[in-house]
């Protein structure tokens, strides 16, 4: 949540700092800001209420010159989106300029001592109160930049990445993070670019360093870059070479980065097993597992932790691990496992799944987890990300950047690399016989085809979407593998179309739901061919007896359907272990197109953000 980006060296700030916003609006776009060291002892300030786009109409032909600066676009915690609540914030004495994603917990008590010391305050935020602190202690204590903001956060409790500027310093600008990512991009000489993750960073240079907790750096144009800790103890960085490409973060001909991320997946899918198994030499390689296996041999329990649609993924991972390995799963939302003092036995092996890798609830859940003994096995996407250096071991998804807020790409990419493990596991504890792991190999080494056909329907998948675009309701339901699947696709729906959706096990609609449906109410039925799918086409009967109106997923040929359904996506046949990497396609596509025929930001729904670094 809130993206930040800063420039100091001797380009023009400005268009560095717009493009960096324009990267990172995914993380919030209820406001945006600018502050450029303009002439010397003078920082001018531009911030609007709004995207981007509103900021730069607000700046119009305004002066904008200047060699270093910050800018930050917001997603509201601490009041409302609004001009005055807009970073950057500044104290009364108008010198200092600064950015903060993250929360300020003591902010409140902080800020009546402020106040009792003579500080006025403008906003409603917890931001503006770390700016008054450190122009408190810069004055108190007559002391440097670095060292005013390594005194006022040793105060601070919560979660920070800022970026603080002095009008009386233009060749400075400090960076501070905690539990909150940030990401320093080393240029050409004495020239540092900071922003909360790589992708304004990419086409000006490739190192970067990822800043650790309460690590403060300090940028100079001439004396270079020095990171100390909030003791002041010099810390020596690790340069790491960025492997994104420009093409990865820019929407290549398609109208959104949503749709282009669905249509990656033919590629994502294989880009999350290349190099993992090999169906020639019929093995799987996870160096992440093996390195580690006595904590999977003696493991008793697997816990997955999660949130949204990683914890879908979870959910289907659970159906997976259970039955090649043997191994009992629990599936838990980060946020309640961390708060009800959650039973972990050193002998657990926890699975920590998240896109971002910077989700809060799942980073304070892994920290608990390894507190207790267990072992953190850590799945992301976001390469370097907090999630990914903190757990014990891990994998990378590999399915390139997401922008699209809604998660697409890194879901199926999730759930192949959740699928890798479970085979692997299974294989290498004898669960899992070998002539199942070896059809599974060849099965899963043939998903990028079967989804590049599913592609192929995306025409007819729009037709379905024109049917039901002004609906305000719609069921999802599925069974075994594919009830996550049907959860997965409700929370498609909703997060981007604001249609009301709700996803249940396809026999728990009598339980309940069933009273919701006539002849209005859209029941879409992931009924792929499985152990449980003749009670799957009873479940249809009895929505079909009530009106309902039905589509239904069905693996290719089957025309059991044909007659009740109103419409039918055929799914090409699979393993049922495999059916979600399929299913979930058409459902992605579906919401999509809603979403887009109701004229719905897709890319920015409204309220959300794509990376959830709050509590
Ligand atoms: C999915 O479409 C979401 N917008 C959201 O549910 C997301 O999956 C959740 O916030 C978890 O994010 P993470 O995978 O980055 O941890």
């Amino acid at each position: 949540m809130c993206g930040i980006v800063g420039y100091i060296g001797h380009k023009e700030a400005f268009p560095i700092l717009v493009k960096g916003l324009q990267r990172l609006e995914y993380r919030g776009y209820d406001s945006a800001g600018v502050s450029i060291h303009q002439n010397p002892e003078e920082l001018t300030i531009f911030k609007k209420k709004g995207k981007v786009q509103d900021l730069l109409d607000h700046v119009g032909d305004s002066d904008t010159s200047g060699n270093s600066g910050i800018g930050h676009t917001r997603w509201a915690t601490h009041g409302p989106p609004n001009d005055t609540n807009a970073h950057p914030h500044t104290a009364r004495l108008g010198k200092l300029s600064l950015i903060h994603n993250g929360i300020i917990e003591n902010y409140e008590s902080l800020r009546t001592s402020l106040e009792s010391n003579g500080h006025d305050f403008v906003s409603d935020t917890d931001t503006e109160v770390l700016v008054h602190l450190i122009e408190e202690v810069q004055t108190r204590t007559s002391t440097t930049l670095c060292e005013a903001v390594q005194i006022a956060l040793r105060e601070v409790e919560g979660a920070y990445a800022i970026v603080v500027m002095d009008a009386s310093q233009p060749d400075l600008l400090i960076a501070a993070r905690k539990s909150s990512p940030l990401v320093i991009g080393v240029g050409l000489e004495n020239e540092y670019y900071v922003a909360s993750d790589a992708t304004p960073i990419i086409e000006y240079t490739q190192n970067v360093i990822y800043l650790d907790d309460e690590e403060v750096a300090i940028m100079h144009r001439t004396d270079g870059l020095i990171i100390r800790n909030l003791d002041n103890v010099t810390i020596t960085p690790e340069v790491h070479a960025l492997e994104l490409q420009i093409e990865a973060i820019e929407k290549g001909g398609f109208d959104h980065f949503m749709l282009k991320e669905i249509f990656e997946q033919p590629n994502s899918i294989q880009d999350s097993f290349r190099g993992r198994m090999s169906v020639q030499r019929n093995e799987i390689k996870m160096s992440g597992i093996d390195e580690h296996w006595d904590r999977w041999e003696n493991a008793q329990r697997i816990l997955i932790i999660a949130c949204g649609t990683s914890w879908h993924a979870g959910l289907v991972a659970e159906y997976l691990f259970e039955d090649f390995a043997r191994i009992p799963v629990e599936v838990e939302y980060a946020s309640e496992f961390r708060y009800r003092n959650p039973i972990i036995r050193p002998n657990d092996v926890v699975i920590a799944i998240s896109q971002s890798g910077e989700t809060a609830d799942t980073l304070a859940a892994i920290r608990l987890a390894k507190e207790r003994g267990a072992h953190v096995f850590g799945i992301c996407n976001v390469v370097g990300s907090s999630i990914a250096r903190e757990t014990d071991s891990g994998a990378y998804t590999h399915a390139g950047p997401e922008i699209g807020v809604a998660s697409t790409k890194a879901f199926t990419a999730q759930l192949t690399v959740l699928t890798l493990i479970a085979m692997h596991v299974g294989k290498r504890n004898k669960q899992l016989s070998s002539a199942r792991f070896s059809r599974l190999l060849v099965e899963l080494n043939s998903i990028p085809e079967k989804v590049e056909q599913l592609l192929k329907q995306d025409d007819a998948i729009r037709n379905i979407a024109l049917k039901f675009q002004h609906n305000e309701n719609a069921l999802y339901l599925g069974r075994g593998v594919n009830f996550p699947i049907a959860l997965e696709g409700a929370l498609k729906l909703k997060e981007i179309s604001y249609i009301h959706a709700e996803g249940y096990p396809s026999a728990e609609m009598k339980h309940g739901p069933i009273a919701l449906i006539d002849a209005e109410m859209p029941v879409f039925f992931v009924a792929t061919a499985d152990d449980v799918y003749e009670k799957v086409v009873s479940n249809v009967q009895e929505v079909k007896a009530r009106g309902g109106r039905l589509v239904a997923l069905v693996s290719a040929g089957n025309n059991d359907l044909k007659s009740l359904a109103e419409f039918v996506i055929e799914i090409p046949k699979c393993d049922q272990a495999l059916a979600p990497l399929l299913t979930t396609i058409p459902l992605q596509l579906l919401s999509y197109h809603i979403a887009v025929l109701r004229q719905c930001n897709v890319d920015q729904p409204r309220n959300l953000a794509k990376s959830v670094t709050v509590e």
